[in-house]
């Protein structure tokens, strides 16, 4: 794993944005795998400016999400459907038809799932996947548990991942308990991956990902699996 330090958000935030801004230019037809949270705002923010500012082409880029809450509706403003509109798509030239997030209302959430994991297998190879780090050391919805699943798959939300979400929800008692999630192997598919962490809730997680070892009490300590991984993290998240 590949560790990059910065001072502040905003420093993670434009060092994340510029390797995502990279390969768009390089591939304008790339497939982006995106992660929603308070974490990549700041990334998102920036390739927003620079679409504007018409340094950045989304218009043939096709993007894959991580997970959504189930059940819940693409329109309810907690959805990551909705997040994903509000914070990135609608703010970049990207075509909403070829932007995909797992079906938080479908009928049936196992076959919601079997059939993400064969859009983003149609898809070709992800060229970057996001991704935020939970405090419990999850990625996507992947919480620590004595097994994990290696494709997309329903899942149950721990409580410290419900007491971290419950921030975004009038109450504790309206965050979903469960979620359709990319398990570990749909994830560790991409060509590249980029972790960002920041704060020191983040701490203990970061360090058991970098301690090099496999292990299911962090999930996204599966990525020392993968041969181009970088973290980019803020002091407090690491020291
Ligand atoms: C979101 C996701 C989660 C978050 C993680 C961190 O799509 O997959 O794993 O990345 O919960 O969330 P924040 O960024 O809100 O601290």
């Amino acid at each position: 794993m590949k560790l990059v330090v910065c001072k502040s958000y905003e420093e993670m935030s434009e060092k994340a944005a510029a390797i995502v801004a990279e390969i768009v230019k390089a591939k304008p037809d790339c497939v982006l795998g995106l992660a929603t949270g308070s974490t990549p705002v700041g990334t998102y923010s920036k390739l927003a400016e620079m679409c504007d500012a018409g340094e950045l082409d989304f218009s043939r880029v096709k993007s894959v999400n991580l997970d959504e809450y189930y059940p819940i509706s693409p329109d309810n403003d907690q959805s990551y459907r909705y997040f994903m509109n509000e914070k990135l798509f609608d703010k970049i030239n990207i075509d909403k038809a070829n932007t995909y997030v797992p079906d938080g209302s479908a009928a049936d959430p196992d076959k919601a799932c079997a059939d993400y994991e064969k859009i983003v297998d149609s898809m070709g190879q992800v060229d970057i996947q996001i991704l935020g780090i939970g405090q419990n050391g999850h990625i996507g919805f992947n919480e620590p548990a004595d097994k994990l699943y290696p494709l997309t798959h329903v899942t149950g939300l721990t409580e410290s991942t419900i007491n971290a979400n419950a921030r975004f929800f009038n109450s504790i008692d309206e965050v979903p308990t469960k979620a359709l999630t990319m398990g570990i192997g749909t994830i560790l598919r991409a060509k590249k991956i980029i972790i960002l962490a920041n704060g020191a809730a983040k701490r203990d997680a970061v360090r058991k990902m970098l301690d090099g070892m496999l292990d299911c009490s962090c999930p996204a300590s599966m990525l020392n699996l993968h041969s181009d991984v970088v973290v980019i993290c803020d002091e407090a998240a690491y020291n």
